[in-house]
């Protein structure tokens, strides 16, 4: 197969069955990986189609800048679609993003501002906030906000939901992603309810998130609100493109059994994949227990493991957090 740029290359990702990590649960599982797509992982979609909106409608035009705050992977898939359109990218990014990632923003010509990683979210110096302001004093800039863009989530509307449902031939019953901004499990998520309105749409949640509170009470509790290592996991504001009427429930998930998961998924099936991809796995155990044989469940693994090798995939830097201990767990032991 031949194709005219990278960007032709996104999504149609491939739906892979889990096996030895889900033995003793009782269902199919299946992964939906992202990290096949050209950047790593799911943004690449919606990197494309809110380029591509804005660009339609006049809001961006030649030479100029898109401006966006990112944990990271939005950023990246942001670059990429920017290097082979000719936009100058400029991102604002919290400072728990990890060094590979960083290097790879820069790798791809984006501009990085580093953001104090507890600024709160009305804070000047919040990631979101700087962003707002560069957006305003650079000329020629589009701000992407993928918080408030409702085309963050049409993309995975038009793209991974119509995906998932062909690829399980409408057999899905469950539905798990991590949320953050919400798009990828809001907008997959209507698609599939539209054809089948009893499946269940599970988002998984950080602890230090304010996601799964607004959900059960709607109530924005800035006190549930502190730090955390996941990336890609959880929110600290209500981004625009939750749509909290699908989800069925938030689940809360730890830094530790997030990361465990992601580097035992390795090592029994072979797939490197985020850390927000261990996050859902961990997600599935707690939520075991309701599930049948005649369930289908499919996780959606947003991101590829090598952007966290000096993270999870590093005993040092496991260690450090405390997740791992004894000489035997670590990976070089093994
Ligand atoms: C690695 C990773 N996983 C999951 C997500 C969550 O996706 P969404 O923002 O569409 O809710 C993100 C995005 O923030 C991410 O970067």
């Amino acid at each position: 197969m031949v194709f005219n740029s990278i960007l032709e290359t996104i999504g149609k990702t491939p739906l892979v069955r889990l096996n030895k990590i889900v033995e003793h649960i009782p269902a199919t599982v299946y992964a939906k990986i992202e990290g096949f797509n050209p950047g790593l992982s799911a943004k690449d979609r919606i990197a494309l189609h809110m380029i591509e909106h804005a660009e339609r409608t006049g809001q961006l035009q030649p030479g100029g800048t898109v401006v966006d705050a990112t944990s990271g992977n939005t950023g990246f898939s942001l670059a990429m679609v920017c290097a082979i359109k000719g936009y100058k990218c400029v991102l604002t990014v919290t400072s728990k993003i990890s060094e590979d990632k960083l290097n790879n923003l820069r790798a791809m010509g984006a501009e990085v501002v580093l953001c104090p990683k507890d600024a709160k979210p009305n804070d000047p110096e919040s990631y979101y906030r700087k962003a707002e302001s560069l957006a305003k004093e650079i000329p020629g800039a589009y701000y992407i906000n993928q918080n408030y863009n409702m085309d963050n989530s049409a993309a995975h509307y038009l793209s991974t939901g119509p995906e998932i449902w062909e690829q399980t031939q409408g057999k899905i019953s469950y539905l798990i992603g991590s949320a953050s901004t919400g798009g990828t499990l809001c907008g997959t998520g209507r698609y599939i309810k539209e054809q089948k309105p009893h499946v269940n749409i599970i988002a998984t949640d950080a602890y230090g998130s304010v996601l799964k509170k607004y959900h059960e009470t709607g109530v924005y509790d800035p006190n549930e609100i502190y730090s955390y290592q996941m990336e890609g996991v959880g929110k600290n504001i209500i981004p625009g493109n939750f749509n909290f009427d699908l989800i069925n429930e938030f689940v809360k998930v730890t830094d530790k059994d997030s990361a465990l998961k992601s580097r035992e998924l390795a090592l029994s099936d072979g797939i490197l994949a985020g850390y927000s991809s261990g996050a859902t796995l961990q997600c599935l155990e707690q939520i075991k227990d309701r599930l049948t044989p005649e369930d289908v469940v499919v996780l959606i693994f947003a991101s590829h493991g090598t952007k966290y090798v000096t993270k999870i995939f590093s005993d040092k830097w496991m260690q450090q957090q405390g997740f791992i201990q004894e000489p035997e767990m670590a990976l070089s032991g093994e």
